[in-house]
């Protein structure tokens, strides 16, 4: 059994998170979502990886190197253009052989992993094994219909009139049967080689797909509310570890992890929270279910359910709450001129100013 992880695609649909970054490097709880993705790969018992790269080559190789930090074996392959899902399959034919594989898109989020799901295809050996959650903008995904019996009947990409709220998750099981279904399907009306087509098409031809329904995912759609969400049930099952120092006038409460080179001052930290290597926190409280990034500075401020995001400057402003704060972004008292709000904020941003 070997990995296909698909990281190709423009590095666009980002915001409003990032407009630098890679989305499968996203952060979720201070590490990218694609990292939660390969390590399920390795806990399943698969090395040998294929991680598709497109435009953002350069950012995923200096994130996962060799693979070797995962106890995976990765090997780049190219894609000139995201020509679909189908199209990575297709010129990912010679690292993949005969083996059956495990295709994994790097902007998923599965919670508990795929060992299960793993464990199963390699005992069962269907020719595909898809799975499927309820969503409730079912046309934003690709969307299956199940019979009376939950067989797959039909698969459709982004409907515009659904016939289901079941969406295709981003990990799917196949046999060496997919290589004659992805050399077989034409472009969609987007223009790409949809996996969904190339499923179909094994449908179509009798051969054994199989379905399993899940609950607990995400997907980066830019939506702060549901990223804001996945950091909270990731920080939940967080490892308690002090790497970097706090003062004696400072209290941690809950499961709290300070990372390497982290220093608190005169500050409370009240877990589930993540504190990033580097980032000084003084005279601070950092509620419950938040994650800031390395190398940030929170001086005289309040945050909780929140994301800050890498060099995030947050001095002196009472309390925030449920906000994503970008790479390098700088929140700072306005000097006391009454009822002014002088902002400099970058395309896309969304504040909301209490007046
Ligand atoms: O996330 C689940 C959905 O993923 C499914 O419900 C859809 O059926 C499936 O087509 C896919 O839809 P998206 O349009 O959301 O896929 P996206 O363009 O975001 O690409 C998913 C991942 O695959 C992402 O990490 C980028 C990578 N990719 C994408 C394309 C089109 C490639 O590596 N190469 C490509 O050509």
């Amino acid at each position: 059994m070997k990995a296909l992880v698909l990281c190709g695609g423009a590095g666009t649909r980002l915001r409003p998170i990032t407009h630098t970054s890679a989305k499968q490097l996203v952060p979720v709880a201070n590490k990218p979502v694609l990292f939660y993705g390969l390590e399920a790969i390795a806990e399943a018992g698969v090395t040998e990886t294929g991680i598709v790269v497109g435009d953002t080559e350069k950012e995923i190789r200096a994130a996962v190197g060799d693979g070797s930090a995962f106890g995976l074996n990765v090997t780049y392959i190219p894609q000139d253009a995201p020509r679909g899902l189908a199209h990575a399959v297709l010129i990912a034919r010679d690292f993949l052989g005969n083996d059956d594989f495990v295709m994994y898109l790097g902007d998923n989020f599965i919670v508990g992993g795929i060992t299960g799901l793993v464990d199963g295809f390699r005992a069962e050996r269907p020719d595909a094994r898809i799975l499927l959650t309820r969503v409730p903008e079912p046309t934003a995904f690709g969307i299956a219909e199940l019979d009376d019996a939950g067989r797959v009947m039909r698969l459709e990409e982004k409907p515009q009139m659904p016939k289901s709220d079941l969406a295709l998750v981003g990990v799917y099981l196949f046999s060496p049967a997919v290589h004659e279904a992805v050399r077989s399907i034409g472009p969609s009306r987007r223009g790409e080689l949809e996996i969904t087509d190339a499923i179909q098409w094994l449908i179509d031809q009798g051969r054994d797909v199989r379905a399993t329904t899940i609950s607990g995912y995400w997907k980066d759609t830019g939506n702060v509310t549901d990223m804001l969400e996945v950091n909270r049930s990731v920080l939940e099952t967080l490892e308690p570890r002090i790497d970097g120092s706090v003062d004696a006038y400072s209290e941690l409460i809950g499961r709290v992890r300070i990372e390497d080179g982290a220093k608190v001052f005169r500050s409370r930290v009240v877990g589930p929270a993540v504190i990033g290597a580097g980032t000084v926190v003084s005279d601070s409280f950092i509620g419950p279910f938040s994650s800031i990034a390395e190398d940030c500075r929170i001086e005289s401020s309040e945050i909780e359910y929140s994301i800050v995001l890498h060099r995030a400057t947050v001095i002196g402003i009472g309390r925030i709450e449920e906000s994503l704060i970008g790479h390098n972004v700088e929140v700072t008292p306005a000097p006391s001129i009454p009822s002014v709000h002088r902002l400099i904020l970058g395309d896309h941003s969304k504040v909301q100013i209490s007046s």
